[in-house]
């Protein structure tokens, strides 16, 4: 009997998953996405266990609503993100839980309302020129690395609209560290599933634990600056500066500030950066769907320069870049744990039984999507959202956990693709769409190379 789950309990349709342990251990190492149970791709719930422990796996709409919105209040973040995080992001908004979680939500909230997104687009706009003139500058037909410079592109202008500017912090630390930090993710992530202890040594353990350490530094650093500046600002240190906890009215300590520093900086602009990557390959392999978002930006734009105001009239590049999200979801995998017994779609889950969302394989579901291997932005034309159901396509998660960041990442990625697909055309090179592998976040296997050409430059 699956721990923590009534298997005889009639229901939505559960699926017991047999594979053997090491089998499953095994895959987790080379790849999570590759370990899933192939069972989520056809099944509503897949009930799967390694070395005794359980998992459930939420793959139906309705079932991942009644998880993360009815029944938000039953579960928490869990022990696997928190061991694969806190060595970098601390106790900050994606990590924490509880009365924690909701001071550092409220907190944050105002960085995010709409209006005061619309005021970051010139930064956003004027960092995707920047990359342009890079790409251009380096001459007709030159092979570029997309994952690379977008990665350049959204880290400046997190900085830049977030963190008042790149001059604070010292940003090739950082983007090092990112890097070293996730190389043993799966790692990571196999030893908490197992529940090893802490001091088990495993390959990039002492790379990636010198890398979180450096990030840290180099953002206490700069927490310890504008504490000496004192001088009010408006971006997020400002607001993580002034805020005291409703019910104590204690500040947070420059430990509680960096951590959720840094949770901005990476997660504010690695999932971006990956879901155009995604993005600008699937166009560059798709002609004919490109040329239809161009004719919209040149509509829109008039043949002129992108400006802030276009942003919002650019619904077909919208739909490029949803479709975009449900195929490559920058951050496919989600968890959860039970706190106390529930009951989801007839199935009682104990406490202590951990949830999984397979976000990637929602987005792939035979039972929710015709055809769902191909790219096809029509998906996410307006009626056809509006008939489907709305955690049928979930990139940023569902209920109160959902991505603070999402109205942000979509503006942004969509100002980005306006200004580099008006002035360049990307040709493959070599394959167009590596296989993609899960390292917390959904990358290419390898990075993806294209060649940029000016707009208005023959074909090869
Ligand atoms: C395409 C881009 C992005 C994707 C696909 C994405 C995806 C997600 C997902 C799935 C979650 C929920 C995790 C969970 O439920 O366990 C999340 C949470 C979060 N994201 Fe994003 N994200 C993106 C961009 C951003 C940006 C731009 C920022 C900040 C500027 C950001 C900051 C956060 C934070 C702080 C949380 C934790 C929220 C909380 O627990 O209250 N993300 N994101």
């Amino acid at each position: 009997m699956t721990q923590g789950l009534n298997l005889d309990e009639p229901g939505f349709d559960l699926h017991r998953n047999r594979r053997k342990s090491w089998a499953s251990a095994f895959a987790i190492i080379r790849d999570p996405l590759a370990s899933l149970p192939p069972q989520v791709f056809t099944h509503s719930l897949v009930a799967s266990r390694i070395f005794g422990r359980s998992r459930l796996f939420v793959c139906d709409p309705v079932l991942v609503h009644e998880a993360l919105v009815r029944n938000a209040d039953a579960l928490g973040k869990g022990e696997e993100n928190k061991r694969v995080l806190a060595p970098a992001l601390g106790n900050g908004l994606l990590t924490a839980d509880g009365a924690s979680w909701k001071w550092q939500r409220q907190t944050l909230a105002p960085a995010f309302q709409f209006d005061r997104l619309r005021e970051f687009l010139p930064a956003m706009i004027a960092a995707a020129e920047e990359t342009r003139d890079g790409w251009l500058a380096q001459g007709s037909g030159a092979v570029v690395g997309l994952g690379h410079d977008l990665m350049t592109t959204t880290f400046k202008i997190i900085l830049e609209t977030m963190l008042s500017g790149p001059g604070q912090i010292d940003a090739a630390a950082v983007r090092r560290g990112v890097s070293d930090y996730l190389k043993p993710a799966n790692w990571m992530g196999l030893l908490s599933i197992l529940k090893a202890p802490r001091w088990v040594p495993y390959p990039g353990r002492r790379r990636a634990m010198k890398a979180a350490v450096a990030m840290r530094a180099a953002v206490q650093t700069m927490v310890a600056a504008r504490r000496r500046d004192g001088a009010a600002q408006q971006d997020l240190v400002g607001l993580l500066l002034a805020a005291s906890d409703p019910e104590t009215g204690r500040a947070m300590s420059d430990e509680e500030i960096t951590d959720n520093l840094l949770t901005f900086i990476i997660a504010g602009h690695e999932t971006t950066a990956l879901a155009l990557g995604w993005t600008l390959a699937l166009l560059a392999a798709h002609p004919a769907i490109e040329a239809k978002a161009l004719a919209e930006i040149e509509a829109v734009t008039g043949g002129g320069a992108v400006k802030p105001d276009h942003i919002d009239q650019l619904g077909y590049v919208r739909q490029v870049f949803n479709e975009s999200m449900r195929l490559y979801p920058p951050a496919p995998l989600i968890f959860r744990a039970a706190l106390r017994d529930f009951d989801l779609g007839g199935h009682p889950v104990k406490a202590g039984t951990v949830l999984a969302f397979p976000i990637y394989a929602l987005h792939r579901h035979v039972k929710l999507w015709d055809d769902p291997e191909t790219f096809d932005p029509d998906r996410f034309a307006p009626a056809e959202v509006k008939a489907r159901h709305r955690y049928a396509f979930m990139p940023f998660g569902a209920g109160h956990r959902i991505c603070i960041g999402s109205a942000f990442a979509t503006m942004e990625a969509v100002a980005i693709l306006a200004v580099l697909l008006q002035s360049v055309r990307l040709e493959p090179v070599g394959e167009a769409l590596p296989a993609p592998k899960l390292r917390i976040t959904l990358r290419p296997a390898k990075e993806i190379e294209t060649r940029v050409f000016p707009r208005g430059d023959a074909r090869q």
